[in-house]
């Protein structure tokens, strides 16, 4: 059997051939040996979370199913790959510039083997947690179903730009979440199938909640079969690794404190603010108007 670390390396290999229009990308996964854990970085994603919550400016319900579709997919091919996300909510769901959301922050040690994962561990977001992983009586529960939960939160916030159960001490927001109905707002008003797609995937019970297939047929989201969602054949390839790149899985650098530097100096190059200090723009304005500081002109970082 695989060696834990081997196990690791072997998952992050796959994590960076993940290749789906509704999961960004990782770029690189970086060891930096005077600390532990390991850095993952992500493609950027300039636009952000697709809403912030609570909003009084919630999403119309045809926003809703467009940006619940792509997360339906995003989440399928997560599963198809055997990873569990553990942390769905509308903060990880990131706007791309094809106006699709892309599902962010995904970690690693989530994958499963055989049809379903079996958890035991309480990780995520608490409003954003399911019943079975906060009961007292811990037993192992299914982490498709965890996901399918935080997606029905994630759907409720979309409509209502906040959350279904909420408290700010978290033994009554875990008691609430076990014990109390979903309650729906009286505005804005829902159509009925909005609310029962939300009640079947905030089903307390595991067991009978609904499963992303049964999720992908439903009349909300297929607008009465009017817009139906490829099959998971259609948009989810196997992901191969070869030895070498689970070898080569995570790239190990002399100090972190470099490549955060890059990292941070890319990000300020993206935005339309290239590093440049004030005195140095109007400096270099008057010479060469127009002309911005490029990557290659790295001295002009001064700031
Ligand atoms: C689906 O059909 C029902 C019943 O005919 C109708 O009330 C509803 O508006 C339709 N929903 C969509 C999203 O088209």
């Amino acid at each position: 059997n695989m060696q834990p670390l081997e196990r690791v390396y072997r998952e992050i290999a796959i994590l960076k051939k993940l290749d789906h229009r509704n999961v960004v990308k990782l770029v690189e996964v970086l060891d930096d040996p005077d600390e532990d854990g390991l850095h993952m970085a992500f493609e950027l994603m300039t636009k952000g979370p697709v809403m912030e919550v609570p909003t009084d400016d919630p999403l119309t319900e045809d926003q809703a199913r467009f940006y619940f579709r792509d997360v339906v997919l995003g989440t399928e091919y997560l599963h198809y790959h055997k990873i569990i996300h553990r942390d769905i909510k509308p903060s990880n769901l990131l706007l791309g510039d094809d106006g699709h959301v892309k599902i962010a922050d995904f970690g690693v040690s989530n994958e499963f083997e055989g049809a379903d994962a079996l958890l035991s561990s309480t990780a995520g977001t608490p409003a954003f947690m399911a019943p079975e992983m906060i009961s007292e009586q811990q037993q192992g529960f299914s982490g498709k179903a965890l996901d399918v939960w935080a997606m029905g939160v994630t759907l409720f916030c979309f409509v209502f730009g906040e959350c279904p159960f909420y408290d700010e001490y978290v033994v009554s927001l875990h008691n609430k979440i076990k014990n109390d109905p979903v309650e729906f707002p009286e505005t804005p008003q829902v159509s009925s199938e909005l609310k029962d797609l939300i009640t079947k995937m905030l089903d307390k019970n595991p067991a009978t909640r609904i499963l992303i297939p049964e999720i992908k047929l439903h009349p909300w989201v297929t607008e009465n079969s009017s817009n139906p969602l490829p099959l998971e054949e259609e948009h989810c390839t196997a992901v191969e690794v070869t030895d070498e790149e689970v070898q080569n899985s995570v790239k190990l650098i002399p100090s972190l404190s470099a490549v955060i530097l890059v990292k941070s100096m890319l990000r300020k190059r993206s935005f339309s603010n290239p590093f440049e200090c004030q005195g140095r723009r109007a400096e270099r304005s008057m010479s060469a108007p127009g002309d911005r500081c490029s990557g290659d002109h790295l001295s002009c970082c001064c700031c």
